[in-house]
């Protein structure tokens, strides 16, 4: 599986032919002026939350590539009135079939407004498996002891987890959160963007190397094959 950071919490993951992006917020970052997101492939597009750091380029990359918008019911009727029409709602605890494989709704601690002002529904995030194997993205959000449930259901290759802290679990709480779910290799996203959120990176791989777990803290545009 072919994983590209594009910065914040964005990233995609190719894998069962399919390109899949996740949270793009692009054009309103300082950091990601190299990426060309006219250029991003998707025929997928998976929101975790309503949060303008996740769904600021959702609309405009699936008005140019015709991409199915994953995300809550909230979301998902909020990317339908911006003339949006392939929109799959899925809600915590649900899992849908789709023709890479499947994708199930998680559990997240965290909150979810659009930047409308409107309500978010439930933030969450996925678990995707595919012929090629299986890894989760938390979202935004808390340590919380429902990642244990991942464990005994997936075998994940690797978690894409939030290390910023402030507004999501720091390192430390990323590196338990790998354990929980039981995944020895991570990436860490949702870090530096603000000064919030900027991050000591050997600090950080520290806490998860002491974890017994390995934290990848990917360049802008990077990519890595999982
Ligand atoms: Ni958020
Ligand atoms: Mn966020």
């Amino acid at each position: 599986m072919k994983f590209t950071y594009y910065g914040h919490a964005c990233f995609a993951v190719e894998t069962g032919g399919k390109n899949l992006l996740f949270d793009p917020f692009i054009t309103p970052n300082e950091l990601a002026k190299s990426v060309d997101v006219e250029a991003i492939p998707a025929d997928y597009i998976l929101l975790s939350h309503g949060h303008f750091d996740h769904v600021s380029d959702a609309v405009e990359i699936a008005r140019r590539t015709g991409a199915t918008v994953i995300a809550n019911y909230e979301v998902s009727q909020w990317i339908e009135k911006q003339g949006i029409n392939a929109a799959q709602a899925l809600n915590p605890g649900g899992a849908h079939t789709f023709d890479f494989g499947r994708v199930k709704c998680v559990n997240a601690i965290h909150s979810s407004s659009l930047p409308d002002g409107s309500y978010g529904g439930q933030p969450g995030g996925f678990v995707i498996e595919s012929p090629e194997g299986s890894f989760y993205y938390s979202g935004d959000t808390a340590l919380t002891f429902d990642m244990k449930l991942i464990a005994e259901e997936f075998q994940l290759r690797f978690a894409v987890l939030p290390v910023g802290d402030n507004f999501t679990m720091g390192a430390a709480d990323a590196a338990k959160a790998a354990g929980f779910a039981g995944c020895d290799e991570a990436v860490g996203v949702h870090f530096d963007t603000w000064p919030p959120i900027a991050i000591d990176h050997e600090a950080a791989k520290a806490a998860f190397a002491k974890a017994g777990k390995r934290l990848h803290l990917l360049k802008i545009g990077e990519t890595h094959d999982f």
